[in-house]
């Protein structure tokens, strides 16, 4: 029988509560012999700080290497504020995506209908939402060199950081875009902010050739980063998948996050290239959300960013469609049942924790296949 090795990085705060709920997932779908999910677990961040003086261990790093799979919870808090920011605990997620060369970020944004009363936008501008920001994850300014703070040594300092991307990191991440355009509404917008900076303008060269070389049944349309921000909290639904650079992706997807009811609601996929001679591509599957000091340790975290994170890793891993499908779906019949975390906590609605939530999602998951 073939296994499917999976490694989880829990990580700090609320990663490992949201993390336990995927576990259970996990454990049920092994009661069929034939899912052979084979799970280890690892420390990321603080608590690998904590551990070993350092973000992520070497040992760590190696077994996520060979993983199928990585599943990653979540890392930071203010206990490791002043630790140096080499071994900060973000430097452990930074690491494990570049070494891994994950450089397509999924983060999908889909407003489920029981939630439209959850934005903070009006219930007609985001029901129905369905929308794709494909983020470059491994290049520009969270990577460029130099990077760097030096003393200018008269009484004044100088913070460097440097944004850089040469043409086969922009023309993969837009044949990223493009081939899932393809499996949606066809439209891809790009952002960048070519006004101002040399590699926006670089940037939209590319994706224009690219478009035009390979995917021109696909339409395209451009947009100056800051309008396009602008744009997603006046008229999301225009949009279908957004292509982004690094930086600019990061926070429009916690902009859009909004969108859906709560940050805690967005999972992600983040996609390295397929391997030349088995097709397969290493990957990590992460909530877009953060460690959330603020509510750490209470038991009422959202899990569904991170079960969603799970069910993108059926999809994009193992290609289990049927049971991504079942996942998403138990996920949405469980809102439709009124059953809400307290980030997403309706009027009439039942508010739960987050043991309780994996626990509904679970048992409808079990419902479902029935
Ligand atoms: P955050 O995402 O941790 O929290 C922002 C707000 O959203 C908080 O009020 C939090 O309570 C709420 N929230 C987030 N996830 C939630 C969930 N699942 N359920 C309910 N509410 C939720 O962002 P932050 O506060 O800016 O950052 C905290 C720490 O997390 C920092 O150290 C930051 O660097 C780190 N961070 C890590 C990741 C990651 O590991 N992928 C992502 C973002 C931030
Ligand atoms: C995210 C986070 C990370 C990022 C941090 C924690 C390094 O904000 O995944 O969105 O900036 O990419
Ligand atoms: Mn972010």
């Amino acid at each position: 029988m073939s296994t499917r090795t999976l490694f989880l990085l829990p990580g700090d705060g609320i990663g490992p509560e949201a993390m336990a709920e995927v576990v259970k997932i996990i454990d049920h779908m092994n009661t069929d012999a034939a899912a052979g999910f084979v799970t280890d677990t690892g420390l990321v961040g603080g608590s690998a700080y904590d551990a070993h003086g350092a973000a992520i261990s070497d040992a760590d790093m190696a077994k996520a290497m060979a993983a199928d799979a990585v599943l990653f919870g979540a890392v930071g808090g203010p206990k490791w504020d002043d630790v140096p920011y080499e071994a900060r605990p973000e430097a452990g997620l930074l690491r494990l995506r570049k070494d891994m060369q994950l450089f397509a970020n999924l983060r999908p944004a889909i407003c489920y209908p029981a939630l439209s009363a959850a934005s903070s936008l009006k219930p007609e501008l985001v029901e129905g939402l369905d929308i794709l920001i494909v983020r470059e994850l491994t290049g520009g300014v969270y990577f460029g060199e130099p990077k760097e703070i030096i003393d200018l040594g008269n009484g004044q300092k100088r913070g460097i950081d440097t944004q850089v991307y040469d043409t086969y990191e922009i023309e993969r991440i837009a044949g990223v875009a493009f081939e899932l355009a393809r499996t949606r509404s066809n439209r891809v917008c790009s952002m960048e902010k070519r006004n101002v900076m040399k590699s926006g303008v670089l940037w939209n060269q590319v994706v224009t050739a690219t478009h035009k070389d390979k995917y021109s049944d696909v339409q395209l349309d451009h947009m100056l980063a800051d309008a396009g921000g602008m744009q997603l909290v006046r008229q999301p639904k225009q949009f279908d998948v957004i292509v982004t650079d690094n930086l600019f992706g990061d926070m429009l997807s916690d902009v859009a996050s909004m969108l859906t009811g709560s940050l805690g609601m967005l999972p992600s996929a983040s996609l390295g290239a397929p391997d030349a001679t088995t097709g397969k591509r290493k990957a990590m599957y992460e909530p877009v959300h953060g460690s959330a000091p603020d509510i750490a340790g209470r038991g009422i975290a959202n899990p569904i960013a991170m079960i969603a994170s799970f069910a993108m890793c059926l999809r994009y891993s193992f290609n289990m469609i049927a049971e991504a499908n079942r996942l998403e779906k138990a996920i949405a019949n469980v809102l439709d049942q009124g059953i809400r975390t307290g980030d997403i906590m309706a009027p009439g609605a039942r508010q739960v924790g987050t043991t309780e939530m994996g626990d509904a999602i679970l048992a409808e998951f079990k419902a479902l296949a029935a």
